[in-house]
């Protein structure tokens, strides 16, 4: 975890806390805000990215996963006179971190809103002020086989406005 940054906890007990995780986070995410999306095949990221392109750029989005793309761009958008446009990265077949030069996505990380699953691809490219969100199932099999939870390092830069965003979607968050 970069310095400067804290640890969140978030239970998500099913599909539909996850897209309201997206959504919160959609809220206050502008150009230059990545979002680090970890986890085992199956955790959620993409269900994650898919309700999170949709709450900026409409429920009618299709947002296909970017397995064989490995990037997937949607936008721009005109929004309160500045074009935003969303990227959203899968990167698990990845073969060099500097492909990543060649897709645009350094770039993008400057300029647009990235949403990069697999990002433990990135090697050196990773940016220092991404917002990490890594999922995981629910340690308690009791809470069923919808439970995820969501381990989020947030930095300093990011925590007031991640804290007020889930609180206000109703979410549970426990700092560690
Ligand atoms: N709480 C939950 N949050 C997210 N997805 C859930 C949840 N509960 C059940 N699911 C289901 O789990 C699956 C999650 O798949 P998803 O594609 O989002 O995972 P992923 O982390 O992107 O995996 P991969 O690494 O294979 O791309 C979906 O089929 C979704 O319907
Ligand atoms: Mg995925």
């Amino acid at each position: 975890m970069t310095a400067g940054a804290a640890e969140a906890r978030l239970e998500l007990n099913g599909q539909s806390a996850t897209e309201g995780l997206a959504r919160a986070c959609a809220g206050f995410a502008v150009p230059g805000g990545v979002f680090l999306l970890s986890g085992g095949l199956g955790a959620g990221k993409s269900t994650f990215a898919r309700a999170f392109v949709r709450a900026l750029m409409g429920a009618d989005e299709e947002v296909p996963s970017p397995t064989f793309t490995l990037v997937q761009q949607y936008g721009p958008l005109d929004r309160d006179g500045a074009e935003l446009e969303v990227w959203h990265a899968d990167l698990y077949r990845l073969g060099d971190p500097d492909e990543v030069l060649e897709l645009g996505l350094d770039e993008a990380f400057g300029t647009a809103i990235c949403l990069v699953e697999w990002p433990d691809r990135l090697g050196s490219f990773a940016p220092k002020d991404a917002i990490e969100l890594i999922f995981d199932f629910a340690a308690d099999k009791a809470a069923g086989p919808e439970a995820r939870r969501v381990t989020a390092r947030v930095p300093d830069t990011w925590r007031a406005a991640f804290s007020s965003a889930c609180e206000e979607a109703g979410m549970g968050l426990t700092w560690t």
